[in-house]
């Protein structure tokens, strides 16, 4: 059976790119077809600027969200990364693997690095060696598919190539993986600033749609989307991002394709309103079902141990048998 991995970062609230990108396949299909571990993986929040307390606390509200969009604990392994020290472990050998320059080439890398230094706050070193930890995450457990949004195909390509290299070094040990990416809504835009991705760290949240807003918070961040005063609802993602991204949002959440989906409005007051209510309908019962669990945190606390041992049973071969490729003499 193929075996996946996927990680989900306690940096903000979760948002609709990280469902329409992310979760809900998990959920959906690869829970179903494949040997899958997801991770809420806490070690990278601290990558960047964080409050203690903030992250503790969204660690536990994104599994409890994992949970109610519908991962089965009794199909999947759901667990936080920092309870396996697989992770870090193995993290330190890829770094002797990795190389300085092909980390400081990193999109993501750059982008933060150069917020941080804006905001006067240092860039911390884990910002650059993250993508060797989130190399660690997949190659730990020999994933073959790493179901992600568009943003993080440039990391799982390094993956590969850690994994091709250390294998080429030291002899066979890591499964090389591959990304693999939604039909529709890979990379969901901001609705206030369409030439950036959803994010949950954007300073403004006026364009981010929360997996908890409710109803209304949902219809009135829809509603204030930027369009364009173009003539007439056509798909066009360069020129007209604004209703490229209601069109996407609106298909990612009802179906169908978006430039087909254009050809059925006259007006931007009708997509907003379409798409508003496709969300609100595909984010009530995660909304519903995260109350009732979080209402439970021993049920949640429970799930994330017995995750935690499976997840570290699954890893600990691997990793040590990477110890020993690498020239590090086993205990007695
Ligand atoms: P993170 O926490 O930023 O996002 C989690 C998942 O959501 C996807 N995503 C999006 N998809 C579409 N549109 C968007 N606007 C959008 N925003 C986020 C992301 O692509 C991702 O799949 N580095 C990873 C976490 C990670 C990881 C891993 C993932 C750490 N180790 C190992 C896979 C395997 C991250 O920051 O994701």
């Amino acid at each position: 059976m193929k075996r996946i991995f996927s990680g989900i970062k306690p940096t903000g609230h979760l948002t609709l790119g990280n469902y329409l990108g992310a979760v809900r396949r998990w959920v959906e299909e690869e829970q179903y077809r494949t040997d899958a571990l997801f991770s809420v993986v806490d070690l990278h929040a601290l990558t960047v600027h964080h409050d203690p307390a903030r992250v503790r606390r969204l660690t536990l509200q994104a599994a409890t969200l994992l949970l109610a969009a519908g991962l089965d604990p009794a199909r999947c392994t759901v667990f936080v990364q920092s309870h396996v020290d697989e992770h870090t472990r193995l993290s330190y050998l890829l770094e002797c693997t990795a190389a300085d320059g092909e980390l400081r080439r990193m999109i993501q890398y750059r982008e933060k690095a150069s917020r941080a230094e804006a905001a006067g706050q240092g860039v911390r070193l884990s910002l650059l060696t993250y993508p060797v930890l989130m190399a660690a995450d997949i190659l730990a457990y020999g994933a073959d598919e790493v179901p992600v949004g568009e943003d993080q195909t440039q990391h799982v390509e390094l993956a590969r190539d850690l994994a091709v290299r250390f294998n080429g070094r030291y002899g066979h040990t890591f499964t090389v993986p591959r990304a693999t990416q939604p039909r529709v809504g890979a990379r969901v835009m901001d609705l206030r600033d369409p030439a950036s991705k959803m994010g949950k760290s954007h300073e403004s949240t006026a364009g981010i749609v929360y997996l908890l807003d409710d109803a209304d918070t949902v219809r009135r961040k829809v509603g204030r989307a930027v369009t364009d005063s173009g003539s007439g609802v056509v798909y066009d993602r360069a020129e007209r991002p604004g209703p490229a991204n209601l069109l996407d949002l609106l298909a990612a959440c009802g179906g169908g394709d978006p430039r087909d989906l254009a050809g059925g409005y006259a007006s931007y007051g009708a997509l907003k309103k379409d798409a508003a209510e496709a969300v609100v309908e595909l984010l009530a019962p995660v909304r519903e079902r995260h109350a009732e669990l979080a209402a439970d945190p021993a049920y949640v606390g429970g799930v994330l141990r017995e995750g935690a041992e499976r997840a570290r049973a699954m890893a600990r071969p691997r990793v040590d048998t990477a110890y020993r490729a690498i020239g590090l003499l086993p205990p007695a």
